[in-house]
């Protein structure tokens, strides 16, 4: 049993699929082919990849787009051998270019059944907050998902970390605890370690995404460890991101040594060379986990897993 608990729906939008879904929606794509396109994955930062994945999603238009997007995601993370998913999605990247939320849930929501019926896979969904859009619109579009009834199960944090901290909202976390959802945030992926702090204590966040850069605060290791807080590391994605310098010298040893609650996940697959089995295999041979850690990180996921 493995659950993934750190993608992002829309990270899982494969070249291949961006090129399907313009032609379906007469969206004019700004590169040639599938090669130009790829030419683009290179990342020196966060910034450098949401710029291009925010962009992509111009192709995502209707129910049926996020349905196809959703199921190709959940057919894969079958083979990886996923049997819980929950995934992230990014509401207010859909709602602020004029897609109508209730597309974007209707379609979401589809997949999610096709999941369990078609896939063997147990999804649930996680409503995103895009951190660097207007509070404002957060607390909005949270609204809208409630007006929706949308099936959501928990609220997340994510899009650019640095300067837009967790503090910034502790209204829109405060009123989806209320309402009996999880909470999660992305802290500690390039943010400070106070960051990691705030989601803990100022949003009440029952997961941490990401955290590595927890690492850097004792105090905040040994509350973690206590508490045993799971953080949702994506190693790929740090190499990628340039979190850090090489998936050799990725910390997940470490962490786990440290009795941190870790996961591994794919963050976002299309982009960051890999789906959570690869992630496995290439933690197998580059880094030299060994069969046990993998099995406890295995076991951390289901225990960290909101089912
Ligand atoms: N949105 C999609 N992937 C992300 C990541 N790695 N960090 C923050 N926001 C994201
Ligand atoms: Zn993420």
């Amino acid at each position: 049993m493995l659950a993934e608990l750190h993608v992002h729906i829309e990270g899982t939008l494969e070249p291949e699929l961006i090129f399907a879904l313009a032609e379906r929606n007469r969206v004019s794509l700004s590169y040639a082919d599938l090669d130009e396109l790829r030419s683009r994955y290179e990342f020196t930062d966060l910034q450098s990849f949401l710029d291009l994945y925010y962009a992509n999603m111009q192709v995502l238009r209707t129910a049926e787009d996020f349905a196809d997007l959703a199921k190709a995601y959940l057919r894969r993370a079958a083979q990886a051998g996923v049997t819980r998913a929950e995934f992230f999605f990014d509401p207010q990247a859909h709602t602020s270019r004029g897609v109508p939320l209730a597309e974007v849930v209707e379609g979401l929501a589809e997949a999610v059944a096709a999941g369990r019926r078609e896939f063997g896979v147990d999804a649930a969904m996680i409503a995103s907050v895009v951190r660097d859009r207007p509070v404002h619109e957060a607390e909005e579009v949270f609204g809208e998902l409630l007006r929706l009834s949308a099936p959501i199960i928990g609220l997340g944090l994510d899009s650019a970390e640095v300067g837009y901290p967790p503090s910034l909202f502790e209204d829109v976390f405060a009123r989806a605890r209320a309402e009996g959802l999880h909470a999660v945030a992305h802290a500690g992926e390039e943010g400070p370690p106070e960051y990691v702090w705030q989601a803990l204590d100022l949003l009440g966040v029952e997961r941490i995404d990401h955290g590595i850069r927890s690492l850097e605060d004792p105090l905040l290791v040994a509350r973690l460890v206590d508490e045993q807080i799971p953080l949702t590391v994506c190693p790929l994605s740090n190499v990628r991101l340039r979190v850090v310098d090489s998936l050799e010298r990725h910390p997940l040893p470490r962490m786990l040594e440290a009795g941190l609650l870790v996961t591994v996940n794919s963050d976002d697959p299309a982009y960051f060379g890999g789906y959570v089995d690869d992630t496995f295999a290439a933690l197998r041979d580059r880094l030299g986990l060994t069969d046990e850690q993998r099995e406890t990180l295995a076991r951390n996921s289901i225990a960290a897993s909101f089912d």
